[in-house]
């Protein structure tokens, strides 16, 4: 049967590195209360000058995974894209992207699964596979979010989470009896929340879709209820991941890293407690890039293959994730 295999992973974070100190000059803010309240130190950013796209960080990212799997764009049979901060409106940053990697007909898919996009995009990415419409396929989570943040105290709860950044996972269908792949998978989704974390404007059920009141009003920016969402992650989280590995048969022991989606160190403190996972078997990074959305867990997976914390050979990792929507999921992924 066949079975989804990763192939080689790549991340790009710019260079611009934004402290918590800097935050300061746009916002009543400290660095102890960003610490304190999130884990994070610093986080990345585009360059101020120039136009950046997510497309434009998941190229890079894209370029490294490919060149790890051996690949050239050519052999690709379809890119998902995953982001909440595409270059433009539309067309979808899969299209933009697939342009840059010089391809002319390659299959492009947009997602809006903000922090769980990545978990959505592999479970897509395994169906695609295992149907046989698809056998080699990019996935790239990307953001930029440092030009859709308010940098002022009114949106400093918002402003303060969010980094830029890009990762890109290559992934293949092999035909083997292993039990490899993608051994259990969760995802859910309630819109009930939606207003729990959103960007409203400019949008298509506002007519007119952009108005002077609306920007005035910062209804342009991103809005969370950031206790409510931390809420649903604590509860939430250690929920699912007990589900994949019933799924999967498995106990919290059998998994050799966790890796959680990258929102608050103090949300992945509490899922790390609930479930009795060692500080060995858990990854953040949270501390260094912020929160990275699509990206987050993408990054981290390349950071640990890079950094050998997983064996070489049949590592089980666990991905887990709650974002806007609100969307959640986890996944229970096993190399060859
Ligand atoms: O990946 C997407 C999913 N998002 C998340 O998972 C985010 C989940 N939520 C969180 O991470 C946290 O709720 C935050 C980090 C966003 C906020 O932390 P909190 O401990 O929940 O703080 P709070 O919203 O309850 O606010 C406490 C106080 C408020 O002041 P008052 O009303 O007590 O006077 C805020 O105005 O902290 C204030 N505050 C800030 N102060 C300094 C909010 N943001 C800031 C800030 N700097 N950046």
């Amino acid at each position: 049967m066949k079975k989804m295999i990763i192939r080689g992973t790549g991340r790009y974070l710019p260079e611009r590195i934004v402290t918590n100190a800097d935050m300061t000059q746009w916002m009543d803010t400290s660095d102890e209360w960003i610490e304190q309240r999130t884990g994070i130190k610093e986080r990345r950013w585009i360059p101020e000058e120039g136009n950046v796209g997510a497309s434009d960080l998941g190229l890079e990212a894209s370029k490294i995974a490919l060149a790890r799997a051996g690949w050239t764009p050519e052999d690709l049979d379809l890119i998902i894209f995953a982001t909440l901060s595409p270059d433009i409106n539309f067309p979808g940053s899969g299209c933009l992207l697939q342009s840059k990697l010089g391809l002319k007909s390659t299959p492009a898919l947009d997602i809006r699964q903000q922090c769980t996009g990545f978990l959505y995009g592999m479970q897509i990415a395994d169906a695609y596979i295992k149907s046989g419409y698809a056998n080699r396929i990019l996935f790239v989570g990307s953001e930029v979010h440092s030009t859709g943040i308010e940098k002022a105290t009114r949106g400093r709860d918002v402003t303060v989470i969010f980094g830029d950044g890009a990762g890109a996972v290559c992934l293949e269908g092999v035909e083997t009896d292993e039990n490899v792949g993608v051994l259990a998978a969760s995802l859910h989704a309630q819109g009930d929340y939606a207003e729990s974390l959103m960007l409203e404007a400019p949008a298509s059920r506002l007519n007119p879709r952009l108005t002077h009141e609306m920007i005035e009003d910062g209804r342009v920016w991103p809005k969370m209820d950031g206790r409510n969402i931390f809420k649903l992650a604590i509860t939430r989280l250690p929920e699912i991941t007990q589900t994949v590995l019933g799924k999967a048969g498995l106990t919290i022991g059998d998994i050799d890293m966790v890796l959680p989606h990258q929102a608050n160190l103090r949300i992945n403190q509490s899922f790390q407690k609930s479930l009795g996972i060692g500080d060995d078997k858990i990854y953040n990074n949270i501390q260094k890039y912020g929160n990275t959305t699509a990206a987050s867990i993408p990054i981290a997976l390349d950071e640990v293959i890079e950094k050998k914390l997983i064996p070489e050979k049949n590592a089980t990792v666990l991905f887990a994730g709650l974002g806007a929507g609100v969307t959640w999921g986890a996944m229970i992924y096993r190399f060859l």
